[in-house]
């Protein structure tokens, strides 16, 4: 468990960069990330690189015992690369290119951008490569981030044909895959497709699809490339990727595959304004961010990083980009870094160093004032170091017991054909999720490709491609199995599959989806257990099942269904219908649960346990009778932890 902080030297005066440095090993600061935009500073030419200040950055924090991740800048090319290539730039769904003047502006797909991270990746890596203070490398930074996965340019469209072209073989293949006889869609050869875009009415879902895929095998190839060139002149040093909040436009699991170490940005106070919370969430969690935000990334990007994860950039304070932008309730930051390593997070590092007094981000706080003074967050900063120190050595994450199913393609697909305007699959995901941590489990979040062994609970949210390699793992694993709404629902080519939905789900339990239909917000059907009422969400099937009935639709048949150990749910509860769900499966795996909580959650980091306060107000901390504490106590403030070891 380390501390960390994002610097930008190249934004300061030189003659503040050793006292910086020593300010932040005094603060307990262990880990420096830097110089993930500065490709302006480091070629300020062409082929002219000035790596001067740098070097005296890199030995200034390191004569500090600091250790250092160094960032590739190729999130922000030069503006003179851009004005000899303008077919770098990305292009937008109105089909302009994606100007200078702010950062990401490039295409994944362009080879001559490709070439030129090459060469400054080449660059950068050969001489800090072997540096002994740099202990890892970011590749570029946040990718997606400002809508940048997909783009529609010409060189977009080429490569996506090329990628058609080994995905199908001939196109009579991708017709038939797309349903391309519909509307007289039909193509002659790959070189007549398109992007999906522009279209008088909604394009092709399957086109659709297809185009997010290619999207996302774009940001593993270049993310790859830099790998490739890091691990050859970096050897021995972690290579990380920042990745964000609920963003699923690539497959992170595609592009963790290529990473020692997963990490994200976590910015909680920015994700309750921009997401979907009621406005009582909104008001209640205002200073704290919703409970579950920052945990549920932080067990899915340690599914991405198969276990090594950090937080690369933590919130310290209001933010610049929110709709709106509160301060976060004091004792927040030290309550976000000690819930990023109960999960198990080996690095929290904070964003930034000193707020900016200038360009976009002048609003953005960090540990320090523009003037060099410290804000409010460094206090916190320095608290967690102490207490670290006095934790002493970190216990092992164990694997926790329930796994979530994390699909990004779920996500896409929809995204394309949503069928009710609110559904969302990350939501949903989300809100189970949500369920199971008031309840007091430990989630992992998984990959459907990841081994399902040690769980004995696998909660799919939803899962429409739902492939017979799949139903097989989960058959075999033994653990009790929740099928959620429309699993199964469509074939990788997004088609209704043969049978009708869930398709090959029904190796699993005897369920026919007959017909779906969506409902307005605030008018979803009503659904009974054992005569008492219970909302749902506006998404109700009609079941063809033998299968045990454990709820009905009010006046109609089955929402809730078991066969052995799998159940399918035909509708998307809401939080007290998801609770009795949840108390079901987890009584049939053998969990056990809390009484449900709505501002505290527990999470286990080996021996120890940890209790987390996102509430305005005091209450007792759920430690048994006796609990002797390491951090905190009985009483749990707002914005309090505490943490105890088990007997
Ligand atoms: C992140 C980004 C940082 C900074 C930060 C502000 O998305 O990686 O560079 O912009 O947001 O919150």
């Amino acid at each position: 468990m380390r501390l960390g902080v994002c610097y930008y030297p190249e934004q300061w005066p030189r003659d503040w960069w050793a006292d910086d440095a020593r300010a932040m090993a005094a603060m307990g600061i262990k880990v420096v990330r830097l110089g993930e935009f500065a490709w302006s500073r480091l070629e300020p030419e062409p082929g002219r690189f000035d790596w001067g200040w740098l070097d005296e950055a890199v030995e200034t924090l390191a004569a500090e015992g600091l250790r250092l991740v160094l960032g590739t800048p190729t999130a922000t090319p030069p503006k003179w690369l851009i004005d000899r290539h303008p077919e770098i730039l990305a292009w937008s769904a109105a089909g302009q290119p994606r100007g200078f003047g702010s950062r990401r502006h490039y295409d994944f797909s362009s080879d001559v951008y490709r070439q030129e991270c090459r060469r400054i990746v080449e660059a950068m890596s050969a001489r800090y490569g072997r540096h002994p203070a740099v202990e890892a490398w970011q590749t570029d930074n946040e990718y997606g981030c400002h809508d940048t996965t997909i783009s529609y340019s010409p060189v977009a469209a080429e490569a996506f044909r090329h990628w058609l072209k080994r995905r199908y073989n001939d196109v009579a293949s991708l017709n038939a895959a797309w349903g391309a006889v519909f509307w007289s869609q039909e193509y002659r050869g790959f070189e007549e497709v398109d992007p999906p875009n522009l279209t008088v009415t909604e394009a092709n879902p399957a086109h659709r699809l297809d185009y997010n895929r290619f999207a996302s095998d774009q940001v593993v190839a270049f993310n790859r490339l830099q790998v490739d060139i890091l691990r050859r002149n970096s050897p021995g040093r972690d290579i990380i990727h920042n990745f964000m909040g609920f963003y699923t436009e690539f497959d992170h699991f595609d592009v963790g595959a290529d990473l020692d170490v997963a990490s994200w940005d976590s910015y909680p106070l920015g994700f309750l304004e921009q997401f979907w919370f009621s406005p009582q969430d909104k008001a209640r969690y205002l200073r704290q961010g919703h409970p579950d935000i920052a945990a549920f990334h932080h067990d899915l990007y340690r599914g991405c990083g198969r276990g090594r994860w950090w937080v690369m950039e933590q919130q310290p304070g209001p933010v610049n980009w929110a709709a709106y932008n509160p301060a976060p309730l004091p004792g927040m930051v030290r309550v976000w870094t000690w819930e990023a390593f109960a999960h198990g997070a080996e690095v929290v590092s904070y964003f930034r160093w000193r707020q900016a007094p200038f360009a976009q981000e002048q609003f953005h706080a960090g540990l320090h004032l523009p003037d060099r003074r410290e804000d409010v967050a460094a206090d916190e900063a320095r608290q967690v170091a102490a207490e670290i120190a006095g934790l002493g050595a970190a216990p092992v994450t164990a694997p926790a017991k329930v796994a979530l199913v994390f699909s990004y393609d779920a996500d896409w697909l929809f995204q394309i054909q949503p069928q009710g305007h609110s559904f969302r699959w990350l939501r949903l995901a989300f809100e189970t999720y949500t369920a199971l941590r008031r309840r007091g489990l430990d989630v992992d979040i998984i990959s459907p490709d990841a081994d399902l062994a040690g769980y004995s609970l696998v909660v799919l949210p939803s899962q429409p491609i739902l492939d017979a390699g799949f139903v097989d793992r989960l058959r075999s694993s033994g653990a009790v199995v929740l099928l959620g709404p429309r699993t199964g629902s469509k074939t990788r080519d997004v088609a209704i599959p043969e049978g009708l939905p869930p398709g090959p789900g029904r190796a699993l339990i005897d369920v026919t989806v007959r017909r779906v239909e969506s409902l307005r917000p605030g008018s979803g059907p009503t659904v009974l257990i054992d005569g008492q009422p219970f909302d749902a969400e506006g998404w109700s099937e009609v079941l063809e099942t033998a299968a045990e009935v454990l709820a009905r639709f009010d006046g109609a048949g089955p929402a809730w269904v078991r066969r052995g150990r799998v159940h399918y749910l035909a509708t998307w509860p809401t939080p007290p219908l998801f609770d009795r769900v949840v108390e079901q499966l987890a009584t049939e795996a053998g969990q056990i649960l809390t009484a449900p909580m709505t501002d505290v959650r527990l999470r286990r980091r080996g021996d120890l346990t940890f209790a987390f306060n996102y509430g305005p107000e005091a209450t007792t901390c759920p430690a048994p009778e006796g609990a002797s504490f390491v951090l905190g106590g009985r009483n749990l403030p707002p914005a309090g932890v505490a943490a105890w070891r088990s007997a």
